[in-house]
């Protein structure tokens, strides 16, 4: 017959072997696991692909993946900021780099045309960067859903779509991986990310569903992992560089470090992860009353917004 004591003492050895085992895996993922990046580097010309690579992440992301020996293709809205970013990759050695240009948000874009120059090219990596512009000053129902949806693809659709599109391309250039980049905004309550957040949440949801599609029945060697993101300091949000708000270059190689860490989702940047247990730790509620204040201080001190009711963080116009 086992004792209260007994059974008490059962469950709090368990619970403290948990937590040495979760205590062992950080220190194993963050401070000594080589990263699998090189597992990607094969066959005669590999390729990475980045979107939204103009700026910020992506742009840092494609340098240290030049760097590790990976070509490079580029994705970017604007012809002349792209051309530049592929200009300043090939001054850093001898590897192709091309670039290609698509407007996100927009309803009307041919994926079997964009991917088709790469039909050919050994693409084994990918990272779904583009993102952003979900901070809305009003709530959902003071815009159009042509304005909303707009964001919708740039969040979430456009990754969707494209990732259809290019998957025979990695199947075929297997070992391959794509990553799709989220936010810690998917995670906590926070107002006005209702075209940001759900976004990422869906993109995180995917990943565990293509994962899935590619190891079962008929595997083909891609693999996906959703890489969840806190502050990076990128034009996107400015703010002061520290330990909890690394610049992108920072974040971009600590990202590459990461790479296989886990079998389809992470935190790539350490005090991210640290930052995600507290807030895990504190609970929504106590998390959305600091993320509330936060957001409207966010909100207010971005340019452009004399249209706005602050108090009710309305659009009057
Ligand atoms: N920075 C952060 O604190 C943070 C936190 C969490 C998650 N993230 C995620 O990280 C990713 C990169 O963010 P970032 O801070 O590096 O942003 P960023 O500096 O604004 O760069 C975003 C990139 O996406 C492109 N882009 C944006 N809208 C586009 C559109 N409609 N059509 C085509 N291209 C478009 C931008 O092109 P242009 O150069 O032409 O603008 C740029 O290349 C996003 O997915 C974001 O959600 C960032």
């Amino acid at each position: 017959m086992v004792t209260a004591v007994q059974f008490l003492s059962g469950v709090g050895a368990l619970f403290c072997a948990s937590q040495l085992f979760r205590f062992a895996r950080f220190v194993w993922v963050y401070c000594l696991r080589p990263s699998s990046i090189g597992k990607y580097l094969h066959g005669p010309a590999p390729y990475a692909l980045i979107t939204g690579a103009s700026d910020g992440i992506g742009k840092a992301l494609a340098k240290e993946l030049y760097d590790k020996g990976f070509n490079i293709i580029i994705h970017g809205r604007s012809e002349e900021k792209t051309k530049k970013v592929a200009e300043e990759l090939r001054a850093r050695g001898n590897q192709d780099v091309q670039y290609f240009l698509a407007s996100v948000d927009q309803p009307d874009i041919d994926f079997a045309k964009l991917v088709e120059p790469f039909k050919n090219l050994n693409i084994t990596f990918v990272v779904n960067n583009v993102g952003g512009g979900g901070n809305r000053v009003g709530r959902i129902d003071d815009y159009s859903e042509d304005n909303l949806m707009k964001d919708l693809r740039v969040n979430m659709l456009f990754a969707f779509n494209f990732t259809r599109s290019l998957l025979p391309i990695l199947r075929k250039a297997a070992p391959a991986q794509c990553l799709f980049i989220g936010s810690q905004g998917a995670e906590i309550r926070i107002p006005r990310l209702y075209t940001y957040a759900p976004p990422k949440y869906f993109l995180k949801q995917l990943t565990r569903c293509l994962s899935c599609d590619e190891r079962w029945w008929a595997p083909s060697n891609v693999s996906f992992a959703y890489v969840t993101v806190g502050t990076v300091v990128t034009n996107a949000m400015r703010t002061t560089p520290h330990l909890f708000n690394p610049t992108s270059e920072r974040f971009a190689k600590a990202l590459v470090a990461r790479v296989g860490c886990a079998e389809d989702e992470y935190t790539a940047w350490m005090p991210h992860a640290i930052q995600m247990w507290f807030m895990k730790l504190l609970g929504d509620s106590f998390i959305e009353s600091y993320a509330a204040p936060t957001m409207k201080g966010i909100l207010e001190a971005r340019a452009g917004y004399a249209d706005v009711d602050i108090a009710n963080m309305k659009k009057t116009a």
